[in-house]
């Protein structure tokens, strides 16, 4: 029996050369397709068939476990936790960077290379750099020993890290054997920044909300926490991706195989790592400063957060001789952008209420700079976010700016709680009125549903007048104010019956502007399209795109009154919940006896408007850009160009020096390569809505 069991051990223990041979080739192929899906983003195979060669490997090495090997994909899975993190040396040890702020600042460092440089050279300083964005994540080192990864630590204190193994095999991006013919380093220790891009960043905290976990503050502190993971099942559910931007230690067999950064930063591309976008070569300490200035205005274009640029002097023989200060080396710097996040105190927390009533928090902020910006104002969307984030007034709170996009609140900082900070209570009554809120189920917002609400009939007859309306010169919120509180304007319809008598009653009216005043309102009688006087009337869901499709087709006020839900649904974009809501405004009474008022005072517009009609009028950000799509968008191509056109750009068919914007959704092809080349703006999906939106704060929660 004993002999029996040692045979079939014996037999299990020795693979069939067959057997070692499949594993080889499916090693090799798992990791061909990993890259091709993770790094390169073009999957050659369907996920179905990755999985049926990940399971037959699975098996094969389950059978015969000394056929699992160091670089086996499977590694990348771990199981369980980890017992702790053990501490180990640098070989080299992992310095920080000296910050620059300005061009000056820059100009001095270069001068104190040079002095460095003559003061211990002989000849000239080789002036070439290699420049590539600063990235804002944990930095990191992976250690291969003859191509295959057997190491990985954290930086620590740069002489001292964290071995994070098993978390960095999880990592799609981190090849696990260098791809491609070597010759390859006996050893080579590669370092780089691990980041989690900004989209999956949103998807990950959408994640922990939604299981009332705890959200992170920034991408950075999410990587941090992701690879100090010692559950590596919660590390490898988190897309985590590594940028390798220099070598540490690098021992070779034969001779060195490169001289500057820029050809080692090809080498490391052909291996199969990812590296910061845009890296470049600058021969001129100006030229630097001209694509610093690039990076920083494109700085929201980049699919990770960046805080600078780093650069490097390109002759990495010159970068061992300029070596290093205690903290930092000499031949390199960070070229620092502002902060796009500060930390500020949390005064309060007010509550506006919109022109459909709903109840928006908006957190009131110690004035501080953001970015460059003075941020004393930011939304919160809704109660669950304030819930979520567990904001109290007098917190010390995280907030960010990202380019146009209103600041926001990312979190309270818990060490600088005061133990008088009590949770924020979202009111269940208007504000305004006082009349009680409503919160429907499945909504996020709570809404004041009193008609008659002042705050309501004053946001309403704003956005009447406003550029998102009839776009009325001269007749400002401020007035509409004064007006309403008067008691004078109860509708928008009233505006139009007002006197220059009437209005030199007011405050800082004088008769000049007073005759200005009744006269823009008399040409916007006349003159206001039917799509321009549809978004003025607020309805809900139909913003500049509907309107417009409606006035083109429905021709008159009267037709679209009259329409039936079926006959709404059978225009492309409207769907059940948009029909039923324009139905339901043209029933409810008020609304019938506000068009009636406007029909008597013959604002009463007829027919339908061209888009570059549209265009024109409308002061939006991509008015007069031109724009370009690539890759998969989360709506259809023809909506997104038409939403484009709508905002006054111009869609083009290829990608030029001449293209303001080319928008990349997901697998974007070689056009993103092409615009990244050629220094043209790349935005996402979620930026480029920013962009179409960014004339109107859009509060997240409600329909306003
Ligand atoms: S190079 C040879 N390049 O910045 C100089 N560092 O403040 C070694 N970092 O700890 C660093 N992006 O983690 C370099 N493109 C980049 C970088 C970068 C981010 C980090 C790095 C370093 C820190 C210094």
């Amino acid at each position: 029996m004993s002999q029996h069991k040692d045979q079939h051990s014996l037999l299990d223990a020795q693979p069939t050369a067959a057997a070692r041979q499949r594993v080889a080739q499916l090693v090799q192929e798992l990791e061909h397709h990993n890259y091709l899906y993770h790094t390169l983003d073009a999957p050659e195979i369907s996920d179905t068939a990755y999985d049926a060669l990940f399971r037959e490997l699975v098996e094969l090495e389950e059978r015969w476990p000394v056929l699992c090997r160091p670089d086996s994909p499977t590694r990348r899975i771990g199981g369980g936790l980890l017992e702790g993190l053990v501490k180990k040396a640098h070989r080299l040890p992992m310095y920080g960077l000296d910050n620059v702020f300005s061009d000056g600042e820059w100009a001095e460092f270069v001068g104190k290379m040079q002095r460095a440089w003559d003061s211990s050279v002989n000849g000239p300083l080789p002036l070439k750099f290699w420049c590539d964005p600063k990235l804002d994540g944990v930095a990191l080192e992976i250690v291969y020993e003859d191509g295959v990864l057997t190491e990985a630590l954290t930086r620590g204190d740069g002489h001292e890290g964290e071995v994070v193994t098993a978390a960095v095999r999880t990592i799609r991006t981190v090849p696990l054997r260098l791809q491609g013919n070597g010759p390859w380093p006996a050893r080579l220790e590669v370092r780089g920044e691990v980041v989690l891009y900004r989209k999956d960043f949103a998807e990950l905290n959408a994640r922990q909300q939604a299981r009332g976990q705890k959200l992170f503050a920034n991408p950075r502190n999410a990587a941090a926490g992701t690879l100090r993971q010692l559950d590596i099942q919660v590390a490898q559910s988190r897309p985590l991706r590594f940028l390798a931007y220099a070598a540490g230690d690098v021992v070779w067999d034969t001779s060195t195989q490169w001289h500057g950064h820029g050809e080692m930063m090809a080498r490391l591309t052909q291996w199969g790592f990812l590296t910061p976008p845009g890296g470049q070569i600058c021969y001129t300490a100006e030229e630097v400063v001209t694509c610093a200035r690039r990076v920083r205005e494109q700085r929201d274009t980049y699919p990770m957060e960046i805080d600078g640029m780093v650069v490097k002097l390109d002759n990495l023989e010159a970068q061992r001789l300029l070596g290093h200060t205690a903290r930092a080396p000499r031949f390199a710097v960070a070229f620092k952008f502002p902060a796009m996040q500060a930390e500020t105190e949390l005064l309060g927390i007010e509550v506006q209420v919109g022109r459909t009533g709903v109840l928006t928090p908006v957190a009131v902020l110690h004035p501080a700079p953001v970015g460059g910006v003075m941020v004393s104002r930011a939304t919160l969307h809704n109660e669950d976010e304030i819930r979520a984030l567990d904001l109290r007034v007098g917190d010390t709170v995280t907030i960010q700016r990202a380019g146009d996009v209103i600041p926001e609140v990312l979190g309270p900082v818990l060490a600088k709680r005061p133990p008088t900070a009590e949770p924020f209570r979202f009111p269940h009554r208007c504000p305004v009125c006082g009349e009680p809120a409503q919160r429907e189920e499945g909504e996020a917002a709570w809404r004041c549903i009193n008609l008659t609400c002042p705050a309501i009939r004053l946001r309403s007859i704003s956005h009447f007048v406003s550029k998102a309306g009839l776009d009325i010169p001269g007749v400002g919120q401020k007035w509409v104010e004064q007006l309403v509180q008067s008691g004078r304007v109860t509708s928008p319809a009233d505006l139009f019956t007002l006197t220059v008598q009437e209005l030199l009653g007011f405050e800082r009216m004088g008769e000049t502007l007073a005759q200005k005043f009744v006269d823009a309102l008399a040409d916007a009688r006349q003159n206001a399209t039917l799509a321009r006087f549809l978004c003025g009337l607020g309805i809900r869901h139909v913003g500049e795109q509907t309107a417009r499709l409606l006035a083109s087709h429905f021709q008159s006020m009267d037709t679209l009154a009259a329409a039936d839900t079926e006959t709404l649904q059978s225009l492309p974009d409207v769907g059940p919940e948009v029909a039923a809501t324009i139905r339901a405004f043209f029933a409810a009474p008020a609304n019938r006896e506000l068009l009636e008022n406007f029909r008597r005072l013959g604002l009463w517009p007829m027919g339908g408007e061209t888009a570059s009609a549209w265009a024109g009028q409308r002061s939006s950000p991509l008015s007069g850009k031109t724009v370009l799509f690539t890759g998969t968008l989360s709506i259809s191509r023809s909506q997104v160009q038409s939403l484009a056109e709508a905002a006054g750009a111009t869609v083009m068919g290829s990608v030029s020096k001449k293209l303001d914007y080319l928008v990349a959704g997901e697998k974007p092809g070689s056009k993103l390569e092409k615009a990244h080349n050629l220094g043209v703006a790349v935005l996402d999906e979620a930026a480029f809505m920013a962009l179409l939106q960014s004339d109107d704060i859009q509060p997240k929660a409600g329909e306003e």
